[in-house]
């Protein structure tokens, strides 16, 4: 991505992009003559009134322009805007212009967008705007490529814009990358594909990945992982992530466990035929994971990094596990599965407990757990969980800036009842009601009283219709946050101390 600095008309690019706030649209006057007709006449008749992702191209054919044309672009009222808004009105206009065919574009920051933070937010929101899902499609398809994203900035900024724009684009292609392994239909990435294709882009970033096969995971004594993959011919794996950076202190090692069910019937408990398809993307957690390990290595983040990623199939077959089998752990607790469905949790029990194992001094898991997350925050927020309760305060905040939102849920003492069984340590769930929080109080129990946090995408990885800065399908959610986690230790490195 080129970052331009000095004046936008020696911008070398095909669509000099600018940001109106809502009812400012006069600073556009000011912008230049070359197109002072034009945008008067469209804020006259209100085709442009600045308004969050409303968006107006116009041709520059004066003013000394490298650019042939110019796209203003609402960035709603001044009061509402933030990092987050910066990133999804870039993404909006990127989409816009690889629509139209527009393979060159660049964004100016001026205004409220000139600081790092919203540089980079910009860059983030290119890049997303690049992601494309159309592999499959053999005909009718014909992907436009943005060539050449840029930034113009002061040349006052453009120090600290060249590195925001460096990070940015960075961030933003990892998350790009999880969004492709999240498409990726479950007849191409089983198990034992999707392993493979996990510790590749692992080693092709430089850091160590192990990938453990059924004998490997039978020493470990994983029941709970191998209990979930014994119903598919697809036999589990689990895949362990480590970096290690030169000088990085002992402790923290922040351990991130992603949820890799590369497809969920729901088992013996299976579940009905309706958008049951959308399960082959209950593997964005451990997609997830892997891609923002990527992303920290490539940004040379500071600490060490543990990524556990336990993957399987669920599937009802002849040898699969029945309601009422019980499994045991690798921690050695035991647990009665009543629902075959319900085997996100079994699978990332084990996780938690190998990572502990590899070192982790701070857990964070994430997955698409359960349906319960959806009903009760919807499709806009991911369910946040964890202890202690400043820990999940920072990563609330981190979460907001990066623009995956998301919100804290109780993990009180008194739903764990649900959880009782008569013949084993647990039950693996509690239930229709609270389902998000006893799947949380379950994870817990595996996480050895170290400072964790549990992230529920099961309602934010996927959006089932487009949106102006989102195309309908999978949303890379927490690769951002995963990655700001690792360079905020300072934060949380005190906590469980
Ligand atoms: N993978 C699902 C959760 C899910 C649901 C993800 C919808 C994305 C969209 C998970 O394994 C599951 O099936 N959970 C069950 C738990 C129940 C049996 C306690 C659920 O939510 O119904
Ligand atoms: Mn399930
Ligand atoms: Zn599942």
């Amino acid at each position: 991505m080129d970052v331009f600095a000095g004046n936008s008309r020696n911008a070398d690019t095909d669509l000099v992009i600018v940001g109106v706030f809502e009812g400012q649209t006069s600073s556009l006057a000011a912008w230049s003559t070359a197109t002072k007709a034009e945008t008067d006449r469209a804020t006259a008749s209100k085709e442009f009134s600045g308004k969050l992702y409303e968006t107006f191209i116009t041709p520059l054919i004066e003013g000394g322009f490298r650019a042939g044309r110019l796209a203003v672009v609402g960035l709603g009222e001044q009061g509402d805007f933030t990092v987050d808004r910066a990133r999804r009105v870039a993404t909006a206009i990127g989409l816009t212009a690889r629509q139209k065919k527009i393979a060159r574009i660049a964004f100016t920051a001026d205004g409220g967008l000139d600081s790092p933070e919203m540089i980079r937010a910009l860059a983030e929101g290119l890049t997303l705007a690049e992601f494309d899902a159309g592999r499959y499609k053999t005909s009718g398809y014909e992907p436009f490529e943005l060539r050449a994203l840029g930034i113009i900035v002061s040349e006052r900024s453009k120090v600290a814009a060249e590195e925001a724009v460096r990070r940015g684009r960075i961030i933003g292609a990892h998350c790009n990358m999880a969004r492709d392994l999240d498409n990726e239909p479950a007849n191409a990435l089983t198990p034992t594909v999707f392993a493979e294709r996990l510790a590749d882009i692992a080693r092709g970033w430089g850091l160590a990945a192990d990938v453990l096969d059924h004998s490997e995971l039978e020493r470990l004594g994983m029941g709970m992982l191998l209990g979930v993959g014994r119903g598919s011919a697809e036999p589990p794996r689990l895949v362990a992530i480590r970096y290690e950076p030169a000088g990085a202190p002992q402790s923290p090692v922040l351990g991130l466990v992603g949820k890799g069910i590369t497809f969920d019937t729901g088992g013996i408990s299976i579940k009905p035929a309706a958008d049951m398809d959308r399960m082959k993307d209950d593997m964005a957690g451990g997609a997830a994971v892997a891609c923002a390990m990527c992303a920290m290595a490539e940004l040379k983040a500071p600490i060490r990094v543990i990524g556990v990623i336990p993957i399987a199939e669920n599937m009802p077959g002849g040898r699969a596990i029945r309601p009422g089998d019980v499994l045991k752990s690798a921690s050695g607790k035991t647990v009665e599965v009543i629902n075959t469905d319900a085997e996100g949790r079994l699978i990332l029990g084990d996780a938690l407990w190998y990572a502990q194992q590899l070192g982790a001094t701070h857990l964070v898991d994430i997955a698409t757990l359960t349906g319960a997350i959806g009903v009760a925050l919807g499709k806009i927020t991911t369910g946040l969980f964890g202890t202690p309760p400043a820990f999940v305060e920072h990563v609330r905040g981190v979460a907001e800036q990066a623009g995956d939102r998301c919100w804290p849920m109780p993990l009180f003492e008194e739903y764990k009842d649900l959880l009782r069984s008569e013949i084993a340590d647990m039950l693996n769930t509690g239930g229709r009601m609270s389902g998000a929080i006893t799947a949380s109080l379950f994870l817990r129990e595996f996480t050895g009283g170290l400072p964790w946090i549990h992230l529920d995408i099961a309602g934010t990885a996927w959006t089932d219709d487009n949106k102006p800065f989102m195309p309908k399908g999978p949303t890379g959610v927490g690769v951002r946050t995963l990655v700001e986690l690792a360079f905020t230790s300072n934060a949380w490195s005190g906590f469980g101390k």
